[in-house]
């Protein structure tokens, strides 16, 4: 009899999105009621994210699509819905991932009712999957990076069939809209305005595990922002793998500098942000509007990856250190009180002490604000996996640890020169160990810590920058 009423549900189900989705939101929400009675507590949910900005706004969009389901969110594993949404890009990401499903088993032992569900980058691995359905018999439900809409159907699905429910795509051409979402903060929030990565830079997974580039149609990113704003968000962050090549393969296409000159325009939004910019084509004009545009930040992460022409060819980067060189100095002759921040992956395949050198060249010259030092991960499938040469693991640690003090030396330097100037700072949150103080993001991104209270959270407000602490400020408010 219940197996009938499934199959009829099943088989009323529209065919369109969001249609078909926002119908399994009514079904699932149906079954929580129950299940929520049955149990005699509301049903929890907790989302955990282990990747980027893209994987935690996924998560905002999976919490949204639960909250619309009924389930209540909660911050505690031991919960009974638990979705990790995961990260493969280098793999202590992964191990990550297998250290805490452990714990989460021994979480579902006390209490078999719980239902864990694993979802995001590193479930596009066939190799991945192929291990959870093996030696993770107590994971619920997989699901990829494509059909993250598709949450509510595919938690529906399982809860009535009772059984693992996998569902990988391999690529999808498909952006779907007007999804419920459920922001981290009320004041600030990422706005996806492309997805997927053409880049195939050699060391790198995510070409293959986010799929090919797709940019959102510049009326439903305004349209996003036009409500955020209305719901009282203040900052953005715009959100794609190489955000400079945004807009190239619409019907009608735009420039990404385009597209912040018309964010810009949005009343409410106060700040924007973006990452990420590929240095290979950062357009003048979009130089030109950072610089004439008040609300985009003074902060640009530029990825520099290594600073040898040699290696960044083998890395499939598009530039050399002269072209990278010369970019950084145009852009800071430019906006001469813009942080400039990076990412820099020691130990690539075939890496020398002399190629090391020239990235420490690069580090020195263009003095960043801060760094992001990796050490370089092998990552199956990709190109740089196959090469020889892989570099020994002490000489990438030694080469590692040098680097990270050039980095950190510079940056506390870099940090100094703003002492004394009254700069404005978003208030995020209480300062987590003074609870006499609270925690603000200039719009160089970086923070400052000043006398507050609960009620200027949310708030950008002037403070005076009294004293550097070599990565942030503390400060007063004038
Ligand atoms: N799209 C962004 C980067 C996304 S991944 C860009 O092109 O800048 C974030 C960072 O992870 C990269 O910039 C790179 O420095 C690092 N990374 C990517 N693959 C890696 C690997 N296999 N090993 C080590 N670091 C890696
Ligand atoms: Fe990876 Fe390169 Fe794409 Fe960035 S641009 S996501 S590093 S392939
Ligand atoms: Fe990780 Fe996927 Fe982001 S691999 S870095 S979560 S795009």
């Amino acid at each position: 009899m219940e197996d009938q009423v499934y199959t009829d549900n099943m088989k009323r189900a529209p065919e369109e999105e969001p249609e078909r989705q926002q119908y399994f939101m009514g079904l699932l929400r149906e079954l929580v009621r129950e299940k929520s009675r049955e149990y005699g507590h509301p049903l929890t949910a907790c989302i955990q994210t282990f990747g980027c900005q893209m994987n935690a706004k996924d998560s905002e969009k999976l919490l949204g699509i639960l909250e619309e389901a009924g389930f209540q969110a909660s911050d505690s594993e031991a919960s009974d819905f638990v979705l990790y949404n995961t990260c493969t890009v280098r793999d202590n990401a992964n191990q990550r991932v297998y250290g805490r499903l452990g714990y989460l088993n021994s979480l579902k032992q006390k209490n078999p009712r719980m239902r864990i569900a694993l979802c995001g980058c590193m479930m596009q691995e066939p190799a991945v999957v192929e291990r959870i359905r093996k030696s993770y018999r107590f994971v619920d439900l997989v699901f990829g990076t494509h059909n993250i809409y598709k949450l509510a159907e595919l938690l529906y699905r399982q809860m009535t069939e009772g059984h693992m429910v996998i569902d990988i795509w391999q690529g999808t051409d498909k952006i779907v809209e007007d999804l419920p979402s459920q922001r981290k903060y009320p004041f600030k929030c990422g706005v996806n305005i492309m997805y997927g990565c053409n880049n195939f830079c050699s060391y790198c997974i995510v070409p293959y595990v986010r799929g090919r580039e797709r940019s959102r149609e510049p009326e439903d990113i305004l349209r996003e922002l036009h409500a955020l704003a209305e719901d009282g968000v203040k900052e953005v962050m715009l959100l794609g793998q190489n955000v400079n090549s945004y807009g190239k393969t619409l019907a009608r296409p735009m420039s990404f500098a385009n597209l912040l000159e018309e964010a810009a325009k949005v009343p409410g939004i106060e700040r924007i942000r973006f990452m990420t910019s590929h240095p290979k084509d950062l357009s003048d004009e979009l130089i030109a509007v950072m610089r004439d545009c008040p609300k985009i930040c003074r902060h640009l992460h530029l990825p520099l990856q290594s600073g040898s022409s040699r290696i960044l060819k083998a890395m499939n980067r598009v530039y050399d250190k002269e072209q990278y060189l010369a970019l950084a100095a145009k852009i800071q002759k430019e906006i001469p009180d813009l942080s400039l921040t990076t990412d820099i992956i020691v130990g690539f395949p075939g890496e020398t002490e002399e190629d090391f050198q020239e990235t420490l060249d690069v580090v020195r010259k263009v003095r960043y604000d801060s760094a992001f030092t990796f050490i370089y991960s092998k990552r199956t499938g990709t190109p740089a996996a196959a090469m020889e040469d892989q570099v020994p693991e002490p000489v990438v640690k030694d080469r590692f640890d040098r680097l990270l003090k050039e980095v950190q030396k510079i940056s506390a330097e870099r940090c100094k020169k703003d002492v004394g100037k009254t700069l404005d700072a978003l208030v995020e949150g209480m300062d987590t160990h003074d609870p006499a103080l609270v925690t603000g993001r200039l719009s160089n991104n970086i923070m400052v810590h000043f006398p507050g209270t609960g009620e200027d959270i949310g708030k950008i407000l002037p403070v005076k920058l009294l004293e550097s602490k070599g990565f942030y400020y503390m400060g007063e408010r004038v």
